[in-house]
């Protein structure tokens, strides 16, 4: 056997390694050169017996024979799996469910604040908002709340110190934008509140309000009563019916409650109305000339209502939740209801 002779061999085992179709030819190729008995250990023991001359170059010919059929082996080897591989892959299923992700739901509390701000955004309301920190001022002085009123009570309120709370309620927030800006205003404002309050089915510590306030040169009652209707009707559905009682509160003058029918019994009496077909909602009324003097707008001139409504009361009822405490309980398996 010459050197050229391997040369030769060489070409031929990499046309055929290159050409092999399947798994086994390409192994039966790699036999035939590289096996125990194959062609290139017969070579090298051949080596031993040939022209010394040629010696080195046969022997250089011979192990660039097996790096170059070894390396084509492999790639395509590759390739061959590589194919198998896509003949096998089941053609596309658009019947197949997709790939399912767990979501989140928005809670029914974030619901009911963003259907309220959706709502009265039509009416020309825009959304203000106040600190949860607040000043004994904002909270009571300027609300025209008396120094001895009970609400101010460290049985009511969250003190940090002598001056500053945590809000009982979403009103401050009518002051601090009164303080702010001129009339007109139409602002809402929903927000966080807290109060000294024994948890129950129907009582929470914090809680959540959405405050609003119009003033403008004569705003009236049938405007309240108006707009307060038109919400209860978007919010609860067209059957919905609003009652307004006489009420008191400091700083509105004169004052009042008002009720929805109630959703779950359509009025009829049932253990979440406590059987009376109605649910409080919310205090309102015409803002106190009081309250005007204290944020610097002439009462002579302006009037205004204001309101102040339960989130997770009106919550409660549009969902049928029996116990406020589930709202805050975090447990997804009541949560993913409202998504
Ligand atoms: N801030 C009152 C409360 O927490 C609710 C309220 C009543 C707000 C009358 C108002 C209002 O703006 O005019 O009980």
């Amino acid at each position: 056997m010459k050197a050229n002779d391997i040369q030769e061999l060489k070409r031929q085992a990499l046309d055929e390694a290159a050409a092999a179709p399947t798994a086994d030819a390409l192994e039966a190729v790699r036999v035939k050169y590289l096996g125990r008995k194959g062609l290139l250990p017969d070579i090298m023991t051949g080596l031993k017996d040939m022209d010394p001359a040629e010696r080195p170059l046969a022997g250089r010919y011979a192990n660039e024979l097996k790096q170059e059929l070894g390396d084509t082996l492999a790639v395509r080897r590759e390739a061959i799996e590589a194919a198998g591989r896509a003949a096998h892959r089941a053609p596309f299923d658009g019947t197949l469910p997709g790939n399912w992700r767990a979501c989140g739901s928005r809670h029914p509390v974030s619901q009911v604040i963003e259907e309220a701000v959706r709502i009265f955004h039509g009416l020309g309301f825009t959304v203000a908002d106040g600190p949860d920190l607040e000043t004994e001022w904002h909270n009571f002085d300027a609300l025209n709340t008396p120094a001895d009123h009970p609400s101010r009570d460290v049985q009511d309120t969250f003190w940090l110190n002598d001056k500053t709370l945590l809000r009982t309620q979403t009103s401050p927030v009518q002051i601090r934008v009164m303080e702010g800006r001129r009339p007109p205003v139409r602002i809402i404002a929903p927000g966080r509140c807290y109060r000294r309050d024994t948890t129950d089915a129907t009582h929470s510590a914090n809680f959540h309000q959405i405050e609003g306030l119009y003033v403008d040169r004569q705003v009236s009652m049938a405007d309240l009563k108006g707009d307060i209707t038109h919400f209860a009707r978007e919010m609860m559905g067209a059957d919905v019916k609003v009652r307004f009682r006489p009420h008191f509160f400091p700083f509105t003058e004169p004052s009042v409650e008002y009720d929805f029918s109630c959703h779950m019994c359509k009025g009829a009496g049932c253990r979440v109305c406590k059987q009376s077909g109605w649910i409080e909602i919310s205090g309102a009324g015409m803002v106190n000339p009081r309250v005007f003097a204290n944020v610097g707008y002439e009462p002579e001139a302006f009037t205004g209502y204001a309101f102040g409504m339960g989130v997770e009361r009106i919550a409660m009822i549009k969902f049928g939740i029996e116990d406020i405490r589930l709202l805050y309980e975090n447990d997804v398996r009541f949560l993913e209801q409202f998504s």
